[in-house]
């Protein structure tokens, strides 16, 4: 990372480590909350009920001999994504655009035989992606296709978005577009890029990779400085929504916007990363401070939405 001097850094008001952990991570999210978001099927069928969308569940694997009904389900399916349900960072997902006789074609344009991709069945059952190696489940789910005013960005993978909410409210929000490097995965420590959005319009700001500050997307080349994500007031709404769905009071949460569904949600994480604010050029800290001096904090969703626009809108 470019070495930025701590007294700037306390200028920008950016949070770090110790501080998200102390003051936001522990006092914010109830332990009780967090096998919720640390596994992918829970978060799935919990939000629903509040009306945020998922990519649509094709299959649920648990056992060995379901891996059978896969290779009945996936004869007829065009595009999906494999993931292990206690998985992170983009370990063990694999992303299946198409077909090619006995290959799938992943995501990156390499093709898998179709024996390889039930292996990486029974590795995701035996916990080889899970946080503590334990036994885990297969989710598979519809492929994602991106927007494609948005998909043109990211090299081979479908970007999302990535907003903190903070007591509800949307705070901060980047965008992530995969790369060469990333695999079709849009994780930063992959080799992502993170593009920093306006929270007051949708619009992009600064961009990083491997934290630091970057133009153009390194494969496609195109300018990062134009970017706008549409319908910005209900994906601030979706993310703000979370939070009466989970009740955690700091979260990651990860949309992504699907040409036919719209915005649709990945998941959440209890620990989200700090390189949010090196790709907005901005601080965390005032905008929690604000939230957390609050008298009288808004009730629904689409209240703390228009809040957070007005209030740490770009403009
Ligand atoms: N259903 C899907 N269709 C297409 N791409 C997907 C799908 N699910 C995940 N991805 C890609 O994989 C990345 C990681 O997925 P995610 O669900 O966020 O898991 P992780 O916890 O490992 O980050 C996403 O950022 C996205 O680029
Ligand atoms: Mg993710």
């Amino acid at each position: 990372m470019d070495w930025i001097s701590p007294r700037r850094l306390n200028r920008l008001g950016m949070l770090n480590m110790n501080r998200r952990n102390v003051d936001y991570i522990a006092r914010y999210n109830e332990r009780s909350s967090y096998p919720l978001v640390d596994n992918k099927l829970k978060t799935k069928l919990a939000v629903a009920e509040y009306g945020v969308t998922t990519p649509r569940l094709l299959q649920v694997v648990r056992q060995q001999h379901e891996i059978s009904h896969f290779r009945e389900m996936a004869e007829g399916l065009g595009g999906f994504a494999i993931k292990p349900a206690k998985g992170s960072g983009g370990k063990g997902i694999t992303v299946i655009t198409g077909r090619d006789d006995d290959y799938y074609i992943k995501a990156s344009g390499t093709r898998i035989a179709a024996p390889d991709l039930e292996r990486h069945l029974t590795n995701i059952l035996a916990g080889l992606y899970s946080l503590a190696g334990s036994p885990d489940v297969a989710i598979v789910e519809n492929l994602v296709e991106s927007a494609p005013s948005l998909a043109k960005f990211s090299y081979q993978g479908v970007p999302d978005i990535r907003i903190v909410v903070f007591q509800g409210y949307p705070v901060m929000a980047m965008l992530r577009l995969a790369t060469k490097d990333s695999d079709g995965k849009a994780n930063l420590h992959q080799g992502a890029v993170g593009v920093g959005l306006d929270i007051g319009t949708g619009r992009s700001l600064n961009a990083v990779q491997f934290n630091r500050p970057i133009t153009l997307h390194p494969d496609t080349g195109l300018a990062l400085e134009n970017i706008d994500i549409e319908a910005w007031e209900d994906m601030l709404e979706m993310a703000a929504r979370c939070y009466e769905a989970t009740g955690l009071g700091y979260m990651g949460v990860d949309l992504v916007v699907d040409a036919n569904e719209g915005p649709l949600l990945l998941e959440l994480n209890a620990r989200p990363g700090l390189a949010i604010q090196m790709a907005n050029g901005r601080g965390l800290l005032p905008r929690l401070r604000n939230i957390e001096s609050l008298k009288r904090p808004h009730f629904t969703p689409r209240e703390r939405a228009n809040y957070v626009m007005d209030a740490f809108g770009a403009l």
